[in-house]
């Protein structure tokens, strides 16, 4: 999909530099050109020879080159990039694009490019919560073509812990290859996602719950994001990674997902109901550790409401709504009877006993039913599928 992408990379004065050596390798393999510049401070952290080495491409270092070749050089390569990615971004380089301020080589190729650009910024805890830092941030997220990925938390090369780490090279990678990949279909759209697995509580100690890992629900809410949607996820338990920057409403069981999804349905065109609810719950949750006994026992259930069914019901005019089924035998069958009592758009069905598809697994083999159409999709990454699922629940 990255195949003969041109990206151009800005590096500063971050000591996270390092990293984007990582970057560019990823980027390199996936056959993308990658074209790099460096600011001054960039250049005293990390030798321009190691980019170049690794770019396969000469490295701009700075206005020293303010030559007749370093005006051709920067407009041409505003002109060339399919995307601009400054990786790490510090304080000082969001500043300046943020005020309009073009005075080195990166700023002012910065300025004169029509590309997306994506920002991963890197820096002190302390810097990053600066309200002007915050502001400048604030201010380049407002315009459509810049895109500024979220900030890691943990420990610090300056022995600070707290917000402000450059994203992960692999993370900026995979929002570089979704940004290249997907349409722009979901722009202005607002898409509510649920996922996980719910957890019925029985005492403060056990808890009834499922396999599922969130991961179908976060590759839909990724890729739904890449294609311009404002995103919020209902996460249930989880043990998939977690991407970072969602807008994320975490629940715990099946009527907590009940009520959240209840509140916030209505601001929303499309819905993708990924997470496994529970559809019985402990009729009582015992305040206190049940202790055990010589004989067996019994815990008796309730039934929980069904979220999608209630959807189905209250849709509001325009939303389109998304369910999926699982099952280990009849799924078509099984899953258009789904379809209908739930009266819901579309229905993602997949057979857990399919190899390569079910909990936990990176690809899933996915079945698209809607009113009156069945598509089988084959083998697919699950972020594959979700670009599926998505495309055709809008065309719907
Ligand atoms: N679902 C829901 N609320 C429930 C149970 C399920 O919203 N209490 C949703 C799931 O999120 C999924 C769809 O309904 O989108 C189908 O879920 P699935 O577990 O496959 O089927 P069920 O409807 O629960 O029926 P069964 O368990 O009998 O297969």
């Amino acid at each position: 999909m990255l195949k003969g992408k041109k990206i151009v990379l800005g590096l500063t004065g971050s000591i996270a530099v390092y990293k984007s050596c990582e970057l560019i390798r990823l980027l390199i393999k996936s056959g993308c050109e990658v074209d790099a510049i460096m600011t001054k401070s960039a250049s005293e952290l990390i030798r321009p020879y190691i980019i170049e080495e690794l770019s396969r491409s000469r490295c701009i270092t700075d206005t020293f080159e303010r030559t007749a070749v370093f005006d051709v050089k920067h407009i041409s390569l505003a002109k060339k990039a399919d995307l601009f990615v400054i990786a790490p971004a510090t304080a000082n380089i969001i500043g300046k694009i943020a005020n309009g301020i073009a005075d080195d080589m990166l700023s002012t190729t910065v300025m004169a490019t029509k590309a997306v650009k994506m920002i991963a910024p890197a820096m002190n805890p302390d810097m990053y919560s600066n309200p002007i830092v915050q502001n400048n941030i604030k201010k380049l997220s407002s315009y459509d073509d810049y895109i500024i990925l979220p900030s890691g938390v943990g420990d610090m090369a300056c022995g600070d812990v707290g917000k402000g780490r450059m994203a992960e090279p692999e993370d900026i990678f995979n929002y570089i290859k979704r940004e290249l990949s997907y349409p722009k279909l979901l722009k202005g759209k607002r898409v509510l996602v649920t996922c996980g697995a719910t957890m019925e509580p029985i005492d403060p100690v056990r808890f009834i719950t499922n396999h599922s890992s969130g991961k179908m629900g976060f590759a839909i809410a990724e890729v739904s994001e890449a294609m311009g949607a404002d995103v919020t996820v209902i996460k249930a338990n989880t043990t998939a990674k977690i991407p970072a920057g969602l807008n994320i409403l975490n629940v715990g069981c099946a009527r907590d997902m009940f009520e959240t999804v209840k509140r916030e349905y209505k601001n929303f065109d499309y819905i993708f109901m990924a997470a496994a609810v529970a559809d019985y719950t402990p009729l009582t949750t015992a305040k206190d550790k049940i202790k055990k006994s010589d004989g067996d026992m019994t815990v008796v259930l309730k039934r929980t409401d069904d979220i999608l069914e209630f959807l189905g019901k209250n849709k509001t005019s325009g939303q389109k709504i998304c369910g999926f089924s699982m099952e280990t035998r009849d799924l078509i069958e099984n899953s258009r009877k789904k379809l209908e009592k739930k009266n819901v758009h579309m229905i993602a069905a997949n057979s857990i006993v399919s190899e390569g598809s079910g909990f936990g697994t990176d690809t899933n083999i996915i079945t698209i039913l809607t009113k009156d159409k069945k598509r089988e999709l084959p083998l697919m990454t699950k972020e594959e599928c979700a670009f599926e699922i998505i495309s055709e629940l809008i065309k719907i």
